[in-house]
């Protein structure tokens, strides 16, 4: 579970109210969309959700954690991927999936197994063994998503994780996120892709500069719609009336 209270964040000296205020509850169990346009402060919550930036206000709970209080337990509850996979270029795939390995003191016999599976899953199997920075974006999307498995994190939070990947790739990992939470387990991540939202997010959350303008299922938004009109005019007409 991933508890949002009350959480801002200003940029430049509170010249930009990158998030305002904004409280959310991801439940166990449940694959979570969060939606908005371009700058609306969804990379800026996440990189807050995930300790990468601290929050100015308000706060923020992973499994129970505190992201500030406690917050390597807090880390170790989740598995991270960025909205730009271009890192750790230098490094061989298969060195970089045992370098995460050992950050989350994944113990050697389960690792290799799970580097395995997934590179399987993922057509990279006959990449490990070259440098990063040789990958294609896709295949670094890939790889970023494969490392942030490893440890078996309860809760997965991903930036825009399906930007840039093929069909196949895409479908996997669509497919993965739903096992994930038939286990009991949390699927959080951004998108732009309203198709995907609407036919896998248990529940969606829309921010628009910086506020959470809608949290609910697509029911409830459609009710809120009054009509049967499709989520792209809805989310286009809520975003505008902002
Ligand atoms: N490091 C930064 N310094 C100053 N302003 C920033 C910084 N990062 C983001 N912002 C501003 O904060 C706001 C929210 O940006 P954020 O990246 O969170 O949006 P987003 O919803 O992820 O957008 P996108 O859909 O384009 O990824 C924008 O106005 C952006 O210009
Ligand atoms: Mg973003």
């Amino acid at each position: 579970m991933i508890e949002l209270k009350n959480v801002s964040k200003n940029y430049n000296k509170g010249q930009i109210k990158a998030v305002d205020d904004i409280s959310m509850e991801i439940m166990d169990g449940e694959i979570f969309g969060f939606l908005g346009p371009n700058g609306a402060g969804k990379t800026t919550t996440i990189k807050m959700i995930t300790g990468i930036l601290n929050a100015d206000s308000g706060s923020i709970k992973l499994n129970g954690f505190d992201i500030k209080k406690d917050s390597i337990k807090a880390k170790m509850q989740f598995g991270y991927v960025p909205d730009d996979p271009d890192m750790f270029n230098k490094l061989k795939g298969i060195e970089y999936l045992n370098f995460m390995a050992d950050v989350y003191e994944v113990p050697q016999d389960i690792r290799r197994e799970r580097i395995k599976t997934l590179l399987d899953r993922f057509s990279l199997y006959d990449s490990a063994e070259d440098l990063i920075q040789s990958y294609s974006h896709g295949m670094k999307q890939k790889i970023i998503v494969i490392g942030a498995l490893l440890h078996n994190p309860s809760l997965w939070i991903l930036d825009e994780p399906l930007t840039g990947l093929d069909p196949k790739s895409a479908f996997i990992l669509k497919e993965m996120m739903r096992e994930h939470t038939s286990q009991g387990k949390t699927v959080f991540f951004s998108t732009h892709v309203l198709e995907v939202a609407e036919k896998l997010c248990d529940r969606i959350a829309i921010i628009n500069k910086g506020k959470i303008i809608f949290c609910g299922t697509m029911d409830k938004i459609r009710e809120s719609a009054k009509g049967n009109e499709s989520l792209e005019k809805i989310f286009l007409e809520m975003t505008e009336n902002e």
